[in-house]
């Protein structure tokens, strides 16, 4: 059943099967469900990966500012931390929530109870909320398309989210005056978009680096 032949997003349906939502791009007959299963192996590999490196204990609060389809936030709740997701793109968080309802594995279950989700855009939601979160996380789109064989997840994204440098970084100023927690800045590892922000370590992986922040609030 088609749910939505959405306006925003010519070409672009969302598909109700048994399986969840599967969404459509009829421009290059690509399709995708989301199976949030699938996250088992790199969340097997947490321990190794760099944000275990960088956040050192577990049963943090962490907001995960820029959600997409929970990869980043699965990794991060799995080490034992408690994350709230806020995904401004309402395509995206339909996906999201409908594949959570459709997680078989128990322990990607207790994983995903751990991620709560908020739809809107981050900054508006550090603008209202007294929550104290420890560390706050961003991993916004690469500027371009740095991977040769970007996964069907990473084409939909490039597809249906727009992408904005200047916002992006006028809300890292925002954040930054406005919170003490630590902020945790993905970035490609051949770009340098934040090199002018106090970055106080840089972790760097194969494709990817994580810049570590602090905020300059005392809150
Ligand atoms: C590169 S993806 C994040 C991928 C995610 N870390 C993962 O592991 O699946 C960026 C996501 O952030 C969302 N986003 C961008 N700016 C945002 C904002 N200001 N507030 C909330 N979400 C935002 C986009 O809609 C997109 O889904």
């Amino acid at each position: 059943m088609i749910l939505a032949a959405l306006s925003d997003y010519p070409g672009i349906s969302l598909i109700e099967t048994p399986n969840g939502y599967k969404i459509r791009d009829d421009s290059n007959n690509m399709e995708m469900t989301l199976s949030l299963d699938n996250y088992e192996r790199i969340i097997s590999e947490n321990k190794r990966h760099q944000l275990s490196r960088i956040l050192k204990s577990n049963r943090l609060q962490i907001l995960d500012c820029t959600g997409g389809f929970a990869r980043d936030a699965a990794i991060l709740a799995s080490l034992g931390n408690h994350i709230t997701l806020v995904e401004q793109n309402p395509l995206v968080m339909a996906l999201l929530i409908n594949a959570k309802k459709n997680i078989k594995s128990n322990n990607l279950k207790l994983i995903f109870n751990r991620i709560t989700t908020q739809l809107g855009n981050c900054i508006d939601f550090i603008r209202r909320t007294s929550k104290k979160f420890d560390y706050i996380y961003f991993d916004f789109m690469f500027n371009s398309n740095k991977s040769s064989l970007p996964s069907k997840k990473e084409q939909f994204l490039r597809k249906i989210v727009k992408n904005d440098i200047s916002k992006n970084l006028d809300i890292l100023r925002e954040t930054l005056q406005r919170v003490s927690s630590r902020i945790i800045i993905k970035e490609h590892i051949s770009s340098n978009d934040y090199k002018n922000f106090d970055i106080i370590n840089t972790y760097k992986g194969k494709t990817v680096k994580y810049h570590l922040l602090k905020g300059k609030n005392g809150r």
